[in-house]
């Protein structure tokens, strides 16, 4: 596995001329990617327990997702921005997306990403509610734009937020899973937006019957509940979407990632009722060009028929339980949670955490921490993952452990 001068070139180039997120890139070359697996140009194989962060769900170069792109791609690809021409992606992936969807969800708004999938439901509940508080949760992540990063972590402040500032006014955080927090919802709020699981809190799942009490508050004061489904939806969590999962219908849903299939996608869904009060006062409420992109559509269309068509979403819960069935007895792991494919496994200290990472790299497999907990990684892999490739990451992952 040589190195070759090509390669070294292109790691130079990268470091010089492709904008960083940080100063310690994890600088894996990727040559090509499929199924559960991607490769160096060295021939080293990586299994991904990321999935591009709950992305990949139908697994890499999945067929029907490639030629979905290529004959939508020689169709045609961008011909207007958004909304006024009726292509035929966009109107049949969002009939689809509805139809699976609990009433009263009827209307998709597509986008171009997560965060741009939560500033219009930010905008979309002001509009509707004519209120300006907005109401986040704690240790939340939505996104890296102004309002969406607004609505992370702390309205206090912390690291990521306070070079940004000023950020969006009237925004305060609630505990989620904090059942007495629920009162400083009140008629004032627009709108409260939270993951039904949170993510990059480190997977936190709803303790029961927190998010119905959560939709009777917002009822009670007329606040609209915002779900961010961008990690959560089609299929990560055991059901097509994780408010399927646990019962609750909220007013708008924002989706993104594994949405667009591999390809960048977004949207928010609401009823009819509330998303036709963005077309006026002011007209052109949301304004985007690529949003809803045809060869996007077709993209995510394409694997929202292949998680159906190959009941994938019904085998997410057992290979789940399967990591944690295999990984919960091994003396380093301190706890697991869970909800579908989406696992954080807890080691009690960022410094075994980053130790880990580096045995995985050794080891080939990629895997992360999440944003507010860097004690703990993650399994998150395409959904399409076999039983048997379950089974020998599971003991990968364990020699892994062996050696912490
Ligand atoms: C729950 C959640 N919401 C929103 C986002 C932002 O999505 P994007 O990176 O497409 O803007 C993310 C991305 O990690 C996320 O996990």
């Amino acid at each position: 596995m040589m190195m070759n001068n090509q390669n070294t070139i292109l790691r130079k180039q990268f470091l010089a001329h492709v904008g960083q997120t940080s100063p310690s890139p994890q600088m894996i070359e990727v040559a090509r990617a499929e199924g559960s697996f991607f490769y160096t140009p060295e021939g080293k194989r990586y299994y991904d327990l990321v999935a591009g962060v709950s992305v990949n769900n139908v697994g890499h170069a999945n067929e029907q997702v490639v030629r979905a792109v290529q004959e939508q791609a020689a169709q045609y690809m961008h011909v207007m921005v958004y909304g006024e021409l009726v292509e035929r992606p966009q109107v049949v992936y969002a009939t689809k997306v509805t139809e699976a969807m609990p009433a009263p969800l009827d209307s998709v708004y597509f986008v171009n990403s997560g965060a741009e999938a939560v500033e219009g439901a930010l905008k979309l509940a002001k509009r509707f509610t004519g209120r300006t508080e907005l109401i986040s949760m704690r240790r939340a992540y939505h996104g890296s734009t102004h309002g969406a990063m607004s609505m992370m972590g702390t309205p206090e402040g912390e690291e990521w937020k306070a070079a940004f500032r000023p950020l969006l006014p009237d925004v305060q955080a609630i505990e989620f899973n904090d059942f007495g927090a629920l009162e400083r919802i009140t008629e004032r709020t627009a709108c409260v937006l939270a993951e039904p699981v949170q993510g990059e809190a480190g997977v936190r799942p709803p303790v029961e019957g927190y998010l119905q009490a959560l939709r009777r508050r917002c009822d009670e004061v007329g606040a609209l509940l915002v779900f961010d489904e961008i990690q959560t939806g089609m299929g990560r969590t055991g059901e097509l979407f994780a408010m399927i999962k646990y019962g609750v219908t909220p007013d708008i849903v924002c989706l993104a990632k594994a949405f667009g299939g591999g390809m960048p996608l977004g949207a928010f869904v609401s009823s009819k009722r509330i998303m036709d009060t963005l077309q006026t006062n002011p007209t052109l409420g949301h304004i985007t060009t690529f949003g809803g992109h045809p060869v996007c559509c077709a993209a995510g269309l394409a694997a929202f028929d292949y998680l159906v068509e190959h009941r994938v979403v019904e085998q997410v819960e057992a290979k789940g339980a399967l990591y944690e069935e295999l990984l919960a007895d091994h003396p380093q792991v301190r706890e697991i949670r869970r909800s579908g494919l989406l696992l954080a496994v807890e080691l009690g200290s960022s410094e075994k955490l980053f130790r880990m990472m580096e045995l995985f790299h050794e080891a080939g497999i990629l895997s992360d921490w999440f944003l507010y907990c860097d004690t703990a990684f993650r399994i998150s892999p395409p959904l399409t993952i076999s039983e048997e490739e379950v089974r020998d990451s599971a003991r990968i992952i364990r020699t892994c452990l062996d050696r912490l």
